[in-house]
Formats: structure tokens, sequence, C-alpha cells
């Protein structure tokens, strides 16, 4: 920031002869304090110095360099730039003062001097420059405040962004542990018949044993089938936990094969529930996202609509169709439930929203983000008799 003089102004006068400017001088004494230099090096160095003038009076017509490269020079160093320079000259051509202004020059005065003007000229032109200096000084401590608002708003940004992200990061892990508890009774389920047959295999073995009929043909045979079993429940493990692993990069997969998982998994509870599952589709559909995530967000809201379906009394049905809407894999899902109450259908996409005794209200919340991080998107509304909810993802062929 450059200081404003509270004094008396400093004057730099360069004329190579002193009797010139004896007279101005004497006219501006009263006003200004005065530097006198006999030519353009010494008035170039008391520019550059520490003291440099509020305004210059130039000669033109001067030996060795003359007053237009004088204020060439001035203009061009940072410390003349914004000193105002007057000429003083017996020259009164338009040629040469255009000139002078093309230098950078502020004014002219003309010898002989007109004394009252020249007092009159430097005064405006010294309060000129201090308004403009008053201005630039506005303008600096302006930006400089702005630019401190600016960082505090992009830390404050930044520290929301990051908190943000944490509490989404909670939210999945509390959606996960949800979609867990219901799966581990699907596991159950799944493992029921299996592990009864093993039960069986394991009696057969001790009774044939018993009887004396345990060949070891027999006994072979039914290891292998025990072990045939036993791979399948292993296999069944592996498929609920692929469920929970994550992408992190968007990848092409199928809807079909999504949807087809989502209703294994969900099978024993569907049967369990009496409620009736048909899947309307005409070819697959590929798509490009965030393939194990949006398999729980489908889980998720088949899950829903077996809740509506159960709240409104036993049985129902679940109606799913794949479709393509514009450059969209889209995925249709109706339930015969009670629909959207109005109040749900604004809030449906709001975390801990839930009209559930034992829901955490996370499920569709989290939907939306896993949909819209892959530029895809999830939308509820209520149909004859029920309700649905629509989920798109970009195509990818
Ligand atoms: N198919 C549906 N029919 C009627 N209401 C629904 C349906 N799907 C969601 N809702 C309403 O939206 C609410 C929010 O659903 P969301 O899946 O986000 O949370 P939740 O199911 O309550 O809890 P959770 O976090 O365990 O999934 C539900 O509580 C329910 O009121
Ligand atoms: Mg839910």
């Amino acid at each position: 920031m450059r200081e404003i003089h509270q004094d008396r102004p400093l004057l730099l006068i360069v004329d190579d002869i002193p009797d010139n400017i004896h007279g101005l001088l004497e006219a501006l004494k009263e006003d200004c304090r005065i530097l006198v230099a006999c030519n353009g090096a010494k008035a170039l160095e008391i520019i550059q110095g520490e003291t440099p003038p509020d305004l210059v009076l130039l000669d033109i017509v001067m030996p060795e360099m003359d007053g237009y490269e004088v204020c060439r020079r001035i203009k061009a160093h940072p410390a003349g730039k914004h000193i105002p320079v007057i000429f003083v000259t017996v020259v009164d051509s338009t040629e040469g003062k255009l000139k002078g202004f093309d230098m950078g020059a502020a004014d002219y005065v003309t010898k002989p001097f007109d004394i009252d003007e020249v007092r009159a000229r430097v005064r405006t032109h010294l309060e000129l420059s201090r308004l403009q200096r008053h201005l630039e000084n506005l303008v600096e401590q302006r930006t400089a405040q702005l630019e401190k608002s600016n960082e505090l708003l992009e830390t404050r940004v930044r520290e929301e962004v990051a908190k943000n992200r944490e509490k989404d990061l909670v939210l999945m892990q509390q959606s996960r542990l949800t979609l867990m508890g219901e799966m581990m009774r699907n596991v159950a389920h799944h493992w029921r018949q299996p592990l009864n047959a093993l039960c069986l295999i394991l009696q057969n073995i001790k009774e044939e044993y018993e009887l004396g009929e345990l060949t070891p043909e027999r006994l072979n045979q039914q290891v292998e089938t025990g072990n045939r079993v036993a791979r399948k429940m292993s296999a069944t493990i592996d498929q609920f936990r692929n469920i929970f692993s994550n992408d992190g990069e968007p990848v092409r997969f199928s809807l079909l094969e999504s949807v087809r998982e989502a209703l294994h998994l969900l099978d024993a509870t569907f049967k369990n529930e009496q409620i009736n599952v048909t899947l309307d589709t005409h070819r697959d559909i590929f798509v490009k996202g965030l393939h194990h995530e949006f398999n729980q967000v489908l889980l998720n809201v088949l899950i829903n609509a077996k809740d509506a379906i159960t709240a409104k009394g036993a049985g129902g049905d679940i109606a799913i169709r794949l479709g393509i809407d514009q450059q969209n894999g889209v995925i249709h899902i109706r339930d015969s439930g009670s629909g959207f109450s109005e109040n749900a259908l604004s809030m449906l996409f709001t975390p801990y929203f839930t009209t559930k005794e034992c829901g955490t209200g996370v499920g569709l919340y989290m939907a939306r983000m896993v949909l819209e991080r892959a530029n895809g998107r999830i939308e509820a509304r209520n149909v004859e008799g029920g309700a649905e909810i629509l989920i798109s993802l970009p195509i990818q062929e």
C-alpha cells in the first residue's frame, strides 16, 4: 500500500538551466516542498530514491536525454508509474503536446509562465493524483478483505464437505447393517434345507453301519453327496458376502442379472410372506454404475416393498419391469402395499425419515446417493393399488 503524503506535497522540477525555473520556484515554494534536478539522469535517480516526488515539472529541451525520454522512463518504472508529469516548454505545437501525452504526460505548461495558471494546474494534478491513490488504496483494502472472506468461505466449504462425507459413511454403514440383519434371516432359510440334508446323510451312514450295509462304495457315495451339499452352502455364503462389498469405480453390468440375484437372495422372505413376484422383461439391459452398491439398493427397495405389503395385511404382489428411457436402463418396482403417504413422498430421500417402528430411515437416502454418484436416478410415485419406485442408470452397450 502506498503512503498518502499528509504534509506539503513534494515537487520535482527538472530543467538544465536553473535560471529558467527561478520564477516557478518562487511561485510554488509556499504550497510545496521542491526538489530540483538539472538533467534526466538525476531526475530518474530521485524518482527511484527513498522519497519520490508527488509531481514532476519536466522541461522538454535538454541535452543528452530530452524530456520525452525522461518521461517515458519515469512511466516505465514502478515507482514513477503513478507520479503525474507536467511538461514545461516553450514549444507550443500540437504535435509536441501529443507526443508528450503519448509518453504518459499528465499536462503541459508553456513559457513564459502564467504563474496563476501553473499553480492551478499543479494543484489540480496533485489533487487528482491524491484521489487516485486514495481510490487505489481503497480497492487494495477491499480486495484484501474479499480475498480473506473467500479463503474463509473455502475453508468452511471444505470442512462442510468433509463433515458430509463422514456423515454419509456412517449412514452407509447403518444402512448396510440393517440390510445384513435382513439377509441373515435369508441365509438361515437358505441353509435350512441343505442342513437337513447333511443331517440325513450322517444319519444314513450311522444306520447303514449298524446294519452292516456300509460298503466302501456306499460310504464314498454318501461322503460325495455331503460334499456337494456343503459346496452349495458355501456358494450361498459367497453370494451374500458379495452383496456387501464395495466398488470403487462404476462398471458395466446386467440389470437383469442384478434383479435375479436380488430376488434369489430374498426368495425365502417372499415365500414366507406370501408375496408373489413377477419379472417382466423383453431383453437384458447393460448399464454403467456401482454394481455391488446397486444390488444393495435393489434389496433395500424390494424389502421396502415387502414391508409395505405386510403392513397392509397378509400376502400381495410385487411387479418388476425392465425398460429403456432415452439413454437409461430403468427398473420399475411396483408393490401392492398402501402406497406413499403425502408426507412420505416429500421426505422419502431425506436421511432418517422412517415410518417403521424398527426402521433407520437411511435406505432410500443411500439409494439416491449411490445412484447419483453414477449419473443414475431414483424416483417414487403412487400408482393404482400401491407404490412404484423407478431406478435408472445410463446404458452402456
Ligand atoms: N414401497 C413403499 N411403499 C410405501 N411406503 C414406502 C415404500 N418404500 C418406502 N416407503 C416409506 O419411506 C420410508 C423411508 O424408507 P427407507 O428405506 O429410506 O427407510 P426405512 O425402510 O424406513 O428404514 P431402513 O433404513 O431400514 O431402510 C419408509 O419408512 C416408508 O414410510
Ligand atoms: Mg428401507
